[in-house]
């Protein structure tokens, strides 16, 4: 795998922002993880600026704190995934949703690069004290409970979403343990990726 940024955003990627959320218009591709972005079209400012809040907002039961970041190809500096990490569960959150929501442009999937942005996303959880970390996923999306799985996400149990009538898993992931199973794969080896 190639060398990867995991960055806050900035205004530089702007235009790139947009065409992200396209991509996944274009592909008909459900949207996850990108702390809004979707609804801020034509106000990317206003959008970088509502990221800045989100980190201190007081949580409440319609919102928690949180913190939004991209993924890039350092190559060719392009915008890869978009994951987005809330720092507290509310009631709804701990049932459907979790700390993390995530997502990989259309046509860059399947290349590994979900499984290296949640591993940095779990560095940071670390970073700010969050030990354990509430995934969920429809059950159906094999990509994302795969994900999951494969950083010793533990399933708790599946229960219905009432939006979609669909079985959503819930899985806990235990961030130390993610994280030495993570560093074998990308850090001990002389890792191609860049942190
Ligand atoms: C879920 C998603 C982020 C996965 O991104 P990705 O970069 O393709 O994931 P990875 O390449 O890291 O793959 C993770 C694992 O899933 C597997 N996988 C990925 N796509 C798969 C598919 N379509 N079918 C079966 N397995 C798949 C991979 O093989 C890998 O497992 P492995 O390491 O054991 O081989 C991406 O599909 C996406 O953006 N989906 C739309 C948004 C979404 O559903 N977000 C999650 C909401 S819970």
């Amino acid at each position: 795998m190639e060398k990867l940024k995991f960055i806050i955003p900035t205004k530089e990627y702007e235009q790139q922002a947009y065409e992200y959320i396209q991509e996944f218009n274009d592909y008909n591709s459900p949207i996850n993880g990108v702390g809004g972005l979707n609804r801020y079209i034509g106000d990317y400012d206003g959008w970088l600026d509502k990221i800045k809040k989100d980190r201190t907002i007081a949580p409440t039961d319609k919102k928690v704190p949180g913190e939004t970041f991209f993924l890039v190809r350092e190559a060719d500096n392009k915008l890869l995934g978009i994951i987005n990490i809330r720092f507290t569960l509310n009631k709804a959150l701990l049932e459907h949703g979790g700390h993390i929501g995530y997502g990989i442009r259309p046509t860059e999937r399947r290349k590994g690069y979900n499984s290296y942005q949640l591993y940095c996303a779990l560095k940071f959880c670390q970073k700010k004290g969050i030990t354990k970390v509430l995934l969920t996923c429809n059950k159906d999306n094999i990509a994302s409970a795969k994900t999951i799985q494969n950083s010793c996400g533990v399933l708790e149990n599946e229960i219905i979403d009432p939006t979609d009538g669909k079985l959503t898993q819930r899985y806990w992931i235990n961030v130390e343990e993610a994280l030495a199973k993570g560093k074998e794969k990308y850090e001990d080896n002389n890792s191609h990726i860049l942190k």
